[in-house]
């Protein structure tokens, strides 16, 4: 991990007393890896109560793919795990987004470099993280290891690694989730 982050990260604060905590996955075409944490993401708070509580989106930095549906190996990984990307549509994130969003959550050190310059001097650059930051097997300290990398013309192997990084985390942040929002089971959705 890069020396200014903790192994296990706290939860930034939610921003507002109402409405959901709202999180944005990214990385840099918002095609494979941020539409695939989306997915993952959205049904493991789905599974914990919480999909009222927590919104879920995402968008890359780059904007080549704007309005494109998911790569399509990406897809198949997501389809072959049980899960749909099929209404994702490609977005580029923009600076005047960040303050709506209570946890920004990048996928490599590049994208995490590129939020922490959008957020630089305003109230968002708090709350930038990397996705593996929530990821409880996470323990080494090379900070190449707490990135999801990027899959975009490799082999089927390297999405369904991406896969299983992006899923062993959205399942710590999940668990995080839970004690943090401090949601009563009866409340839950
Ligand atoms: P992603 O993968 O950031 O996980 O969506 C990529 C998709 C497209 C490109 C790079 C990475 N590209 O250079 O077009």
């Amino acid at each position: 991990m890069p020396s200014d982050m903790p192994a296990f990260e706290a939860l930034p604060t939610h921003r507002q007393s109402f409405g959901p905590y709202r999180v944005c996955l990214v990385c840099l075409g918002n095609i494979c890896r941020s539409p695939m944490a989306e997915a993952v993401l959205r049904e493991e708070l789905e599974r914990a109560g919480l999909s009222g509580a927590v919104a879920v989106d995402s968008a890359g930095t780059g904007d080549w793919h704007v309005g494109e549906r998911m790569y399509g190996p990406a897809a198949d990984e997501l389809a072959r795990r049980g899960y749909d990307g099929s209404a994702h549509r490609a977005r580029q994130i923009e600076p005047s987004w960040l303050a709506g969003y209570d946890l920004l959550l990048a996928m490599d050190l590049d994208n995490l470099a590129d939020l922490r310059r959008m957020a630089a001097g305003s109230g968002a650059a708090g709350r930038v993280r990397l996705l593996r930051s929530f990821d409880p097997a996470l323990s080494d300290d090379d900070p190449y290891l707490a990135q999801v990398p990027d899959p975009y013309g490799g082999y089927r192997d390297d999405y369904a690694r991406a896969f299983d990084l992006i899923h062993a985390a959205a399942t710590g942040l999940t668990r995080r989730f839970t004690e943090f929002l401090d949601v009563p089971a009866a409340g839950r959705q």
